[in-house]
Parts: C-alpha cells; structure tokens; sequence
C-alpha cells in the first residue's frame, strides 16, 4: 500500500470529508501552509495537498485529498476514497446538523472505503465557545461506539490541527 518516493520513505494517500463548511479546507491550509482563510469559498471537485513529517527516523508524505460537502460540487466517490489509507471525518461544532451527519459520512465510508482504514472525528471551531451546539461528551461517546480517534480543532486559532492529522498519520504508519 505504500509507494516509494524519491524524497520521502512512505507516501500515503488520506481524505477530508463532512459537510459543507465545517472547516475541511481551512483544516489543510493550516496544516500543508499554515494559513488560514476567513472567506473560503465551498470546494468544487476535488483539490490536495501534501506534507511531509518526520515518523520516528522516516520521512512519510501524506497526501490529503479534500471535496466539497456539498453534494452537487462532489467529485466521484469511489475514485475519491480508492487507495486511502486514513479520512478525517470533521463537523463543526456550532452546528448541531453536521454532528447529526457524522452517521451518514461514516456509511459512506464503509461503503467505498479501505475496511481497515484510520478514521479521526474532528470537531472543527472549538474557537467558537459561545456558538456550542455539540457537547465534546457526546462526541467522545460516538468516537467510542464507532471505534474512531477523536480531536476538537481550531483551524483559525491552530488548535490541534497538527495532532489531529499527525495522530492519523502516525497511526496508518
Ligand atoms: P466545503 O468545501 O463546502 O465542503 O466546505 P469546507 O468544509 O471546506 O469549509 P471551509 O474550510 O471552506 O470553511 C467554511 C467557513 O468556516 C469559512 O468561512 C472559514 O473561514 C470558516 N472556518 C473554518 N474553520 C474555522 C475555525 O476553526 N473557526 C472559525 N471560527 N471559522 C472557521
Ligand atoms: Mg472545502
């Protein structure tokens, strides 16, 4: 499952996904540049990007694919999750609705994902305290009953993005 690259010992393939605007692709600007965009426009199709990190003494480069929540701007699902090796499933903390979704996100990934793939739930917006509509206790509890890793971020203040992803990353590795 791992491919030999010239500058790094592994290079692996993961995905974004959730619903629209929870924060996927404000997630990976943080982590593959370190920026950050308060007026991003929803994804259309599909975009990645790649980092490197250091996994003990090697270097792995991971490449993270991102679409859009939005149905219609999708890409094709079964090309997008084919050959992944770990997903970030985000919602958004202030929006009650897309923790809802967490379900339907997670069939989808049975269905056309990797069986033993690395599944992160991520509560994106952790900056936003006074907007909370989902309880970091209720999440906890779904990450339990589904077996997933579990992190609130902040892609605006830089909370947990780098250990959200580095602990997928670590993971498949
Ligand atoms: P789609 O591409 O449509 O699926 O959306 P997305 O999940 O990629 O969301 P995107 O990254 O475009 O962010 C949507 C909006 O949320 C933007 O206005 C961002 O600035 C904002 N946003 C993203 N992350 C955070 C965060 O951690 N805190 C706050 N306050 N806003 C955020
Ligand atoms: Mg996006």
């Amino acid at each position: 499952t791992f491919v030999v690259d010239e500058d790094c010992d592994y290079l692996f393939k993961t995905v974004l996904i959730g619903d629209s605007a929870v924060g996927k692709s404000n997630l990976l600007s943080r982590f593959a540049k370190d920026e950050f965009y308060l007026d991003s426009k929803p994804t259309i199709g599909v975009e990645f990007a790649y980092r490197n990190t250091k996994v003990g003494d090697k270097i792995v480069k991971a490449q993270i694919w991102d679409t859009a929540g939005q149905e219609r701007f999708r890409a094709i699902t079964s090309s997008y999750y084919r050959g992944a090796l770990g997903a970030m499933l985000v919602y958004d903390i202030t929006r009650r609705g897309t923790f809802e979704n967490v379900k339907k996100w997670l069939h989808e990934l049975r269905e056309f994902g990797n069986r033993d793939m690395v599944i992160v739930l991520v509560g994106n917006k952790s900056d936003l305290t006074d907007l909370r509509e989902v309880d970091v206790e209720d999440a906890q509890k779904l990450a339990q009953v589904e077996n997933l890793c579990f992190m609130e971020t902040s892609a605006k203040d830089n909370l947990n993005v780098e250990d959200a992803f580095l602990q997928m990353i670590t993971k498949i590795y």
